[in-house]
């Protein structure tokens, strides 16, 4: 990607989807607070937010419709904040349009959708980012640097019990097309976990294969999953389960990843470190003594984020565009995780283990599956949570400590 020829070295950034997370990005934008950046322009489909938008940024451009908004010259990015389902065809539209694109998560409902979002943004030679705001948090950035560091050796073993998205029913109340295969395309899934997934691949790798248990409807008054069980194989021979769900209270946070020389515990906020002083694998065949442990040495490290991460992805991304600096968060890694939760999917509604990455034949078995369950939810024979209210949770434009990382 190379550098944009700004005059002032400050781009200008709209919002699209000014709701719940993009009121937080357009008011952070507008006050100031990030580097790099202001705001030119927002845009929502609701008449209610744009009357209220109005009245808070009275000096700022605002649009009913992406295609109005993308056709104006003077905005050089934009920002994506409506609900999964629009993410993708709204970045395709405003690569075509010679903007560059900073999707929220997940990059796409369909990993096809977002294979075409990357080959899009390749094509406008755009910088593309999605909010994984979670990768600024300094310790899942440290496990990254002592994985890659490779002192730890070969992955052998990872799990991570993430059970604290806990929600209510009158969150699912809260929006129209929150929990639902037509509004959303998934549950816990494809809404709350992307970041954990996504954390996951950052720090695990890929898996190659899957098989999943999803749950949909388990304790909530709704159509999609509110738990998973998903078991992955990653390259080398080392397994992988990931736990989430939004009906436990207060729920787990804990991620463990286990290697031939070491083991990374993240939970309560902390890295603990275990460092063996050989490779596990050579010392349980030359070790003499039957119960013998290797010689082992523990760090506990506590590092807390000096700055919410939304604002440092903004940043980042302001920075790419400006400098051509690589991107912490780019679009194309909203594949990864998302090819994970397709096929987590996959699995648990066809009970077989799916191999990734996703094969053409099974992104169209998904599709196929998907719309089945969107035809069957339209037509009331789905399991739902009955009338929606239709009102979206809108917080304003603070900051809601729910977005980082809880442990
Ligand atoms: N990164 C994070 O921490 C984080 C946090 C919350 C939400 N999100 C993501 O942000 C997205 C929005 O979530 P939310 O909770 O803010 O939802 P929301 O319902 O509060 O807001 C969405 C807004 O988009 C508008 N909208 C809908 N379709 C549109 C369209 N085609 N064009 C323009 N505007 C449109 C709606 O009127 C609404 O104001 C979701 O994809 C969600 O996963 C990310």
């Amino acid at each position: 990607m190379g550098k944009e020829q700004t005059a002032n070295r400050v781009i200008k950034a709209a919002v699209i989807g000014v709701g719940n997370i993009g009121s937080v990005h357009a008011a952070q934008i507008y006050r100031g607070n990030i580097a790099g950046m202001r705001l030119g322009a927002l845009c929502d489909i609701d008449p209610r937010r744009r009357a209220a938008l109005r009245m808070e940024y009275p000096d700022v451009p605002l649009y009913a419709g992406a295609e109005e908004l993308l056709a104006e010259k003077s905005i050089d990015a934009v920002i994506i904040a409506t609900p999964h389902p629009f993410h993708a065809p709204i970045a395709i539209a405003a690569f075509a349009a010679g903007k560059h694109v900073l999707s929220e998560k997940p990059a796409a409902v369909e990993v096809a959708e977002a294979m075409s979002v990357v080959d899009a943004a390749e094509r406008s030679g755009k910088v593309y980012g999605v909010m994984f705001n979670q990768r600024t948090d300094p310790l899942f950035a440290k496990a990254r640097e002592l994985i890659r560091g490779g002192e730890l050796g070969a992955l052998k073993r990872t799990s991570w019990t993430v059970t604290n998205w806990y929600r209510t029913q009158a969150y699912y109340d809260s929006g129209g097309w929150r929990a639902t295969w037509n509004g959303e395309g998934g549950g816990v899934l494809l809404n709350q976990a992307p970041h954990n997934l996504d954390l996951w691949t950052w720090l695990a790798g890929m898996p190659l294969a899957v098989r999943a248990v999803c749950s949909e409807g388990k304790y909530h008054r709704i159509g999609v999953e509110d738990e998973a069980t998903i078991y992955a194989e990653f390259p080398g021979g080392a397994t992988g389960v990931f736990i989430t769900s939004t009906g436990e209270a207060p729920g787990t946070n804990r991620l463990e990843l286990v290697f031939d020389r070491g083991r990374l515990l993240l939970e309560n906020g902390r890295l603990n470190v275990l460092r063996l002083g050989v490779s596990e694998r050579e010392f349980c065949f030359t070790s003499k003594a039957g119960y013998a442990l290797p010689d082992i040495t523990e760090e506990d490290i506590v590092l807390r984020p000096e700055r919410d991460g939304h604002s440092l992805i903004l940043e980042d991304f302001a920075r790419a565009i400006l400098s051509g600096t690589p991107l912490l968060s780019p679009g194309r890694d909203g594949v990864n995780e998302l090819s994970i939760s397709n096929a987590a999917y996959l699995s648990s509604w066809t009970g077989r283990r799916v191999e990734l990455p996703l094969s053409p034949a099974s992104m169209a078995e998904f599709h196929k599956l998907l719309t089945a369950k969107r035809s069957a939810e339209q037509s009331g024979t789905a399991g739902t949570r009955g009338e929606a209210a239709n009102t979206s949770d809108i917080g304003g434009s603070e900051y809601n400590a729910r977005w980082t990382t809880r442990w």
